[in-house]
């Protein structure tokens, strides 16, 4: 695509997106930014993929604390032609996939609590900037997050959202790729999190199986918690290849499937790590 055509109008933005007011945040605000964003670095220099780290170094995020999205917008767009827009919360998921269908990301405004730093009970600036943008200066990545966005609205419709959302979850959210060098990260939900970037990759009770569409979108997943199973992803290109499909009929297949356990080894899983399951088998017995 020609990322320096003008980005065309989007009835979205104009209806969800606020000012992100970056003069209103506290230096509390900004000491939390820091402080995560210097414990990610060092966490992810190892472990991250080439795309993110290569992003994180284009678009210059800690220089005064917490970003300024007008100084990282002609950044990522000369890239890849992605703006990153602020949205009060939660936006209803027809709008969310309209945004990323007019490539513009939506983010959150709001810090975590410093007396918190681990705790998020939605997504805040730091897991939607730190975690989401990076990634968005990957013209492959750019291409499948707004193929994604058009693939929403059309599962809407077909009502299958259910399917496609957890193809996100297990790719945008806690994609695993392999590298040269061993697995790499690429997922937000993942970079986003200390704990869960060392569990990821180096943790025993987490399966690690290899990426294959239909079975992500039969896999259910956990909100609350770190995944029980990962899904590895050859390269970026592969990724955006498998979904370039028609899903109709991928939906029509998954009608017949039934679900699988977020933890589940199928006999067509090509497996690279066969989890113990400890950490949630532990987590399980100490809630009885
Ligand atoms: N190919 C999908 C469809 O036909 C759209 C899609 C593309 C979904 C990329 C996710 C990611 O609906
Ligand atoms: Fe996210």
């Amino acid at each position: 695509m020609n990322v320096h055509a003008p980005l065309a109008p989007c009835k979205s933005e104009a209806e969800f997106a606020i000012d992100q007011d970056w003069a209103g945040y506290s230096a509390d605000g900004h000491r939390v930014w820091s402080t995560l964003y210097e414990r990610q670095c060092d966490l992810l220099a190892p472990r991250a993929c080439d795309a993110f780290l290569k992003g994180l170094g284009a678009l210059d995020l800690n220089s005064g604390g917490i970003p300024e999205f007008a100084a990282i917008n002609p950044k990522l767009e000369s890239l890849t032609g992605w703006r990153v827009i602020a949205v009060p919360g939660l936006i209803p998921d027809a709008a969310f996939f309209d945004l990323l269908a007019h490539r513009r990301f939506p983010a959150a405004r709001f810090i975590r609590d410093p007396r918190a730093l681990d705790y998020l009970s939605e997504p805040d600036i730091f897991h939607d900037v730190f975690g989401h943008v990076p990634m968005l200066t990957d013209p492959v990545f750019a291409d499948y997050m707004q193929a994604y966005g058009e693939g929403g609205l059309r599962a809407l419709g077909l009502d299958h959202l259910r399917h496609l959302a957890r193809l996100y979850w297990y790719t945008v959210e806690f994609g695993l790729m392999r590298s040269a060098s061993g697995l790499k990260i690429y997922g937000a939900g993942i970079a986003s999190s200390a704990a869960e970037t060392v569990f990821a990759l180096e943790d025993p009770s987490p399966n690690r199986i290899a990426f294959d569409m239909l079975r992500v979108m039969r896999t259910r997943y956990r909100i609350d918690d770190f995944q029980q199973s990962y899904f590895v992803i050859p390269s970026l290109d592969a990724l955006l290849e498998a979904t370039l499909q028609d899903f109709a009929p991928v939906y029509a297949t998954l009608e017949a499937a039934h679900d699988l356990a977020p933890d589940a080894v199928t006999p067509g899983d090509e497996v690279l790590t066969r989890g113990t399951q400890a950490y949630a088998g532990a987590k399980g017995a100490a809630a009885q």
